[in-house]
C-alpha cells in the first residue's frame, strides 16, 4: 500500500518519538500519581497488579495506537474514520477519536492545576523555605497554597500559557526540542533522589511495602484503579500515541519502540515510588494521604539532605519540563482536529483548546478550597476527583477496549502485519493472542466487577 504522508511534518527519527512519546508518558502520573495511588490502595499487591497491567494490556495497545496512527496519519477522529472505511468497520468507530479528544481535555484541566503546585514548590525550595524544616512547617506551607484559590488559579493560567505557547510553534521545533535533554535529566535527578532515600533506614521497609503485596485487601476497585493508572501513566485509550504515531517515520519498528517507552516509562514510575516511601515511613505520614503526598514527603527530603536546596530546586523544575512535555500530548489530539478539518493555523487551535481547558480547569482549583467541604461533593468527590476518576477509570479504559477491539478484531490481519513489520511468527503471535482475546477480556470483567454488574449478573 502506498504510504500516506502527515499533514504536521514527521518526527526527524524514531528516537525523536521515542523521546516524545517518552515525554508525554512521563509525567505527573509518575511522580505525583503513582506513589499516591500506591499508598492509598495499601502498597505491593497495588504495584504487582499494575505492573501486569502495564505488560499484558498497556504494551500490546500501546503497540495498537501507534500503528494506527501511523497507517492513518491524521488526528485520532481522522484516522478512526479513515480506517474504519478501509477496513469496512462503521462509521461509529470515529466516536474512538471523539471521545480521546474529549478526554485529553478534560485530563488537562487538573494536570494543568498540579502542575501549578510543582512551579510553587520549585520556588519555595530555592528560597529556602525546606531547608532543615519541620514536619509542621511542610504541612502549614502546603495547606496555606491549598487555601489561597487566587494563587492555584495564577499558577494554573501560567501552565495553560506554557503548554499553548509549545504546542503552537508545530511539531518539530516545538514537541522535539522541548523533550530531548530534559527527560534525561530528571531521570538522574530521580536516581539521585533513590540514592538519599536508600541512605535512610527505611529503605529496606519501603522495598517490603512497595513489592510485597497482601493480595486480601485487594477489591475490584483496586484493580480499576491500577489498569486505570496504567493507561494514564501510558497516555493510552485517548489517541494521543495514535496522533504521535502519526509523525512516525515509516521504516521505525513499532514493537520495538514500543517496548522502549513502556520500560521508561515503567522504571521513572518505580523510581518515584522508591524515592517517596522510604521517607513517608521515617516521618511517619500517612501513604494514603493522596495528591498531596509527594508534596509533604519530598520537601522533608531535600531540606535534610546535604546539597537538598540545589537538588530540590532542580527536581521540581524538571518536572513542571515533565508534566509540560505531558501537556502537549494532551491537547495534540484536538489541535490536530481544528487544524485538518477547520482550516485553523496552529497558533489559533492551540490557544482556542488552551481556552477551555482553562475554564474547565477553575472547577479542580476551587476543588481544594472554595468548593472542599462534604456539601459539594458528588459521586466519586470533590469535581477535581471527578474528573479524575471518569477519565482514567472510565473513558481510558473505555477507549484502549474500543482500540484493542479495532485493532485485534476489525483490521484485517495483512493490515496489522504490514504496519507492525515483525513477520507473523511468535511474536506477532502473541501481540494478537493479547490484543484480540486478553485485553478486551480483561478489560471487560474489571469493569464489569469494580462497578458491581458482575456481582447482579452473577
Ligand atoms: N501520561 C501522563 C503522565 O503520566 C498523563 C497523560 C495521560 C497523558 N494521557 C495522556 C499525557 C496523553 C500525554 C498524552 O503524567
Amino acid at each position: 500500500m502506498a504510504r500516506r504522508e502527515s499533514l504536521h511534518g514527521q518526527w526527524s527519527s524514531r528516537m525523536a518519538f521515542v523521546l516524545a512519546a517518552t515525554g508525554a508518558a512521563v509525567g505527573l502520573g509518575n511522580i505525583w500519581k503513582f506513589p499516591y495511588m500506591t499508598g492509598e490502595n495499601g502498597g505491593g499487591a497495588f504495584v504487582i497488579i499494575y505492573l501486569a497491567c502495564v505488560l499484558a494490556i498497556g504494551l500490546p495497545i500501546f503497540m495498537a495506537e501507534a500503528l494506527l496512527g501511523r497507517r492513518g496519519r491524521r488526528n485520532p477522529i481522522n484516522t478512526m474514520k479513515l480506517l474504519s472505511e478501509e477496513e469496512a468497520g462503521g462509521g461509529w468507530w470515529q466516536l474512538v477519536g471523539w471521545m480521546g479528544v474529549l478526554a485529553g481535555v478534560l485530563i488537562l484541566s487538573y494536570y494543568s492545576v498540579i502542575a501549578g503546585w510543582t512551579f510553587f514548590y520549585a520556588w519555595d525550595t530555592a528560597a529556602g523555605v525546606f531547608t532543615d524544616a519541620t514536619k509542621a512547617v511542610v504541612n502549614t506551607e502546603f495547606d496555606d497554597l491549598m487555601a489561597s484559590w487566587p494563587w492555584l488559579l495564577a499558577l494554573h493560567t501560567i501552565f495553560i500559557g506554557l503548554t499553548v505557547f509549545v504546542v503552537a510553534r508545530g511539531v518539530e521545533q516545538g514537541l522535539e526540542a522541548a523533550v530531548k535533554y530534559l527527560m534525561p535529566a530528571l531521570f538522574i535527578l530521580l536516581l539521585v533522589l533513590v540514592g538519599y532515600a536508600m541512605s535512610t533506614e527505611h529503605f529496606a521497609d519501603a522495598m517490603g511495602y512497595m513489592f510485597k503485596p497482601d493480595f486480601s485487601q485487594v477489591t475490584g476497585g483496586t484493580i480499576l484503579a491500577a489498569m486505570g493508572q496504567a493507561f494514564f501513566s501510558l497516555s493510552l485509550g485517548m489517541g494521543a500515541i495514535m496522533a504521535y504515531g502519526a509523525y512516525l517515520p515509516d521504516d521505525s519498528s513499532i514493537g520495538e519502540t514500543s517496548l522502549t517507552v513502556v520500560f521508561a516509562d515503567t522504571s521513572v514510575a518505580l523510581l518515584a515510588g522508591l524515592a517517596i516511601f522510604p521517607i513517608v515511613l521515617q516521618h511517619g505520614l500517612n501513604p494514603g494521604a493522596g495528591p498531596e503526598l509527594i508534596f509533604k514527603t519530598l520537601p522533608l527530603a531535600f531540606g535534610s539532605m546535604p546539597g537538598g536546596q540545589v537538588f530540590g530546586t532542580l527536581f521540581f523544575v524538571l518536572l513542571i519540563f515533565a508534566a509540560w512535555s505531558s501537556s502537549i500530548g494532551l491537547i495534540e489530539p484536538a489541535c490536530a482536529r481544528l487544524v485538518e478539518n477547520h482550516n485553523m493555523s496552529r497558533r489559533k487551535a492551540a490557544m482556542l483548546v488552551g481556552a477551555v481547558v482553562w475554564v474547565i480547569g477553575i472547577g479542580s482549583v476551587l476543588s481544594f478550597n472554595v468548593f472542599s467541604g462534604e456539601e459539594y461533593q458528588f459521586m466519586a468527590g470533590t469535581w477535581f476527583d471527578n474528573m479524575d476518576y471518569l477519565t482514567s477509570n472510565i473513558m481510558l479504559p473505555l477507549g484502549g477496549l474500543l482500540i484493542a477491539l479495532f485493532a485485534g478484531w476489525v483490521m484485517c490481519k495483512s493490515s496489522t502485519v504490514e504496519e507492525l513489520e515483525m513477520g507473523t511468527g511468535f511474536r506477532y503471535n502473541v501481540w494478537s493472542f493479547l490484543i484480540r482475546f486478553l485485553a478486551p477480556i480483561a478489560l471487560v470483567i474489571v469493569f464489569l466487577n469494580a462497578t458491581g454488574l458482575l456481582g447482579k449478573l452473577g
